[in-house]
């Protein structure tokens, strides 16, 4: 499989998820030549690819998946035989604030890349066959309650925020897709991940470098809601054997059977990033500030990813406290990086960088 030639295009690349995808895929298969297509919106930073940039298997296009000339024209450029579609809008409070581009980027911008493919696709030898694998969310399965049941793949689709209803909106025109046209589709649905290049605007990244500023921490209502979190390099192993092993048509959801309350989630960050700078343990409790309730807060969420197990012998590969010890110490190594997505200069910088190109 390493040695086979295919062009593979990851959308949304530049982000957190995405960025550990086209990883990945470059440093796995120095066959395949890999398109990054990225936007980059403030979301997308090309420094969380600064160690494979310059390898010869790797290319980056700035382009709006919403562009569908320029999506299609590169599709027939290059001979992409294949897509893993991760860009999106993808934080739950800029949804409720800005709906719009929810709607825009994750229906239009995915049913635009689905046109593209659909326009390009051509039966592929089987050795490497087409796919159009898009990457979605547990949210889309809504809420649940504290009865202990998980989210399977029949589960019925319920979205509560803005941001979910695009998302399950897109799942279902990556489904329609294959049922009218046959377009060879895979679609997952993933659970909260964490690690490395996530933007600092989610729970775990944004506390931790509250923690160490000794910033107050936000806890939404009383912190009493349940996610299910996994280490975001395990979510890319996930996407590489689905991809590639995955059954057409199918939906596989991925999680790590590791669900946390929010408040006890906090409390280990607090300890943790107390003890990595040296400080009494637990000594920064009191930054935690139990602020308004998230509008439409989902209370659990919480996936059950035994199809993946039994079917194509996934698991996670890190436990949780190897996992957040790990993170911790990323984000308390990397404050050049957060301070260069929060200050909002790296976008000029990237922009010059390209127009110099
Ligand atoms: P992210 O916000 O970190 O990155 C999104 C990327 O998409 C950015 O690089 C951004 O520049 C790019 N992008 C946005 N709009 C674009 C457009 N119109 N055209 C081209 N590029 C555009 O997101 P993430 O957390 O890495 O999530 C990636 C995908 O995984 C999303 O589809 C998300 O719904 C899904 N997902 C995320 C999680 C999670 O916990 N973060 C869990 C399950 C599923
Ligand atoms: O479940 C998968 C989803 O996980 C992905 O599809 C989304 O793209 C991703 O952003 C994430 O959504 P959440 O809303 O669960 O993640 P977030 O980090 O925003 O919040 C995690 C929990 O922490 C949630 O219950 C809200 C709460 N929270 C969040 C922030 C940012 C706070 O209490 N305070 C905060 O400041």
């Amino acid at each position: 499989m390493e040695n086979v030639k295919r062009t593979i295009m990851i959308t949304g690349g530049a982000g957190f998820i995405g960025s550990h995808v086209v990883r990945l895929f470059v440093n796995k298969y120095p066959g395949y030549h890999i398109i990054n297509v990225d936007k980059l919106t403030y979301a997308g930073n090309l420094a969380n690819l600064r160690d494979i940039e310059n390898k010869p298997n790797y290319s980056f296009a700035r382009i709006d998946i919403c562009d569908f000339d320029a999506v299609l024209n590169l599709m027939k450029a290059e001979k992409v035989d294949g897509i893993i579609h991760l860009a999106a809008e993808s934080h739950v409070d800029r949804s409720i604030k800005d709906p719009f581009t929810f709607a825009r980027t994750n229906v239009l911008g995915t049913l635009s890349l689905l046109q593209a493919a659909k326009a390009c696709w051509e039966p592929f030898d089987a050795e490497k066959p087409y796919r159009f694998y898009h990457i979605s969310t547990d949210e889309v399965y809504g809420a649940l309650g504290f009865d202990g049941t998980m989210f399977t793949e029949d589960r019925r689709y319920d979205p509560h925020s803005p941001y979910s209803a695009s998302k399950a909106s897109s799942d279902h025109f990556v489904r329609a897709f294959h049922d009218t046209y046959g377009l060879p589709t895979l679609v997952t649905n993933c659970s909260n991940n964490y690690g490395p290049y996530q933007f600092p605007e989610k729970l775990i990244p944004l506390f931790i470098n509250n923690i160490r500023h000794r910033k107050p921490l936000p806890v939404y209502g009383k912190g009493e809601n349940v996610r299910d979190w996994l280490y975001v390099e395990d979510h890319a192993r996930a996407i590489d054997l689905i991809f590639h092993e995955g059954k057409i048509a199918e939906t596989y959801n991925i999680g790590g059977f590791n669900e946390w309350k929010n408040i006890d989630l906090i409390k280990v960050l607090v300890r943790t990033v107390d003890r990595l700078l040296g400080r009494p343990e637990g000594a920064d409790m009191d930054l935690i500030t139990f602020v308004k309730d998230r509008a439409g807060h989902d209370l659990r969420y919480a996936i059950d990813s035994s199809k993946l197990k039994n079917e194509l012998g996934w698991e996670p590969s890190l436990q949780f406290e190897e996992g957040i010890e790990k993170t911790v110490r990323w984000y308390l190594d990397n404050q050049d990086w957060l301070d260069n997505v929060t200050s909002g200069d790296y976008q000029n910088y990237y922009e010059q960088m390209y127009k110099n190109r």
